[in-house]
């Protein structure tokens, strides 16, 4: 039996994903700050163990005992839409969450590869292509950068898997998703993955549901062949037009 460990699994795709590997019978660790905040998913499913603890304040070694049990880290934090979460402490959650998974995978004795799938944006590029967005979307980036510590967080993320743990990493391998803006469906739907955006992410933005993100990310852990196709790249998903 596989067992993934889920960060900011309370969020809006973070709870998809975790009914979603459960559903693909993957037992699931889910790292929430109130357990409560688990309101769509089934908490009393026997695959399902809930953590209730603050990931930015979690140790090492406490991190640990939950990672020794997985193959697979899947972030789906995110900056709360609230000027607390926007602008407030802590800026690096998704980078710091990241970095603090990765040092605890570093630090343990372990024969196997673990994987961490995150959950990143498209209005992120992927510099080892390289890409080359359009200019217009480069200029507002730059100034979302200035603006929104979120973005330069999802964007240092993404830096620190590609740079720092790069593609020969003895104890990690990792993807990092790239929806475009996110919508709410209740089912899954046809959906197309590109390794780089096929749209002005600002002027021309495409459709990315959660649901669809989820199906993914699962499908990430449990279907070997689309782990070896995207592992150590960044995977962009839109709703099939
Ligand atoms: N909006 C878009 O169109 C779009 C497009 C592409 C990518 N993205 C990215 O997609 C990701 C997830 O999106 P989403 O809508 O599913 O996110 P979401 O519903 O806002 O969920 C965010 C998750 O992060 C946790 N979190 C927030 N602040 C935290 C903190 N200070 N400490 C610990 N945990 C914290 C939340 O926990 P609590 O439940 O405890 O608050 C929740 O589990 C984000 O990184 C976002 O940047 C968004």
């Amino acid at each position: 039996m596989k067992k993934a460990l889920v960060l900011g699994a309370s969020g809006a795709t973070g709870q998809l994903l975790v009914a979603m590997l459960l559903k693909k019978g993957v037992d699931v660790v889910a790292i929430v700050r109130n357990e409560n905040s688990l309101n769509k998913i089934d908490s009393s499913h026997p695959g399902l163990q809930i953590v209730e603890v603050n990931i930015s304040e979690m140790t090492e070694s406490d991190l640990a005992q939950h990672v020794k049990e997985c193959e697979v880290v899947l972030s789906c934090l995110g900056h709360n839409l609230t000027f607390k979460g926007m602008f407030g402490h802590p800026r690096r959650l998704v980078t710091d969450a990241i970095k603090k998974v990765a040092n605890t995978i570093a630090s343990m004795n372990i024969d196997k590869k673990i994987k961490i799938i995150l959950m990143n944006t498209s209005g992120n590029s992927n510099r080892d292509i390289p890409e080359k967005p359009p200019y217009s979307q480069r200029f507002v980036i730059s100034l979302l950068r200035l603006l929104l510590p979120p973005h330069v967080d999802n964007e240092k993320a993404a830096d620190f898997l590609r740079i720092e743990i790069g593609q020969t990493n003895n104890k990690i391998e990792w993807t990092a998703v790239r929806p475009d803006g996110l919508i709410n469906e209740d089912q899954v739907s046809q959906y197309d993955i590109y390794s780089s955006p096929v749209r002005n992410v600002i002027f021309d933005a495409g459709k990315t549901s959660r649901i669809n993100v989820a199906d993914f990310m699962s499908d990430l852990v449990v279907r070997p062949e689309l782990w070896r196709k995207w592992k150590g790249r960044m995977p962009v998903i839109y709703n099939h037009a």
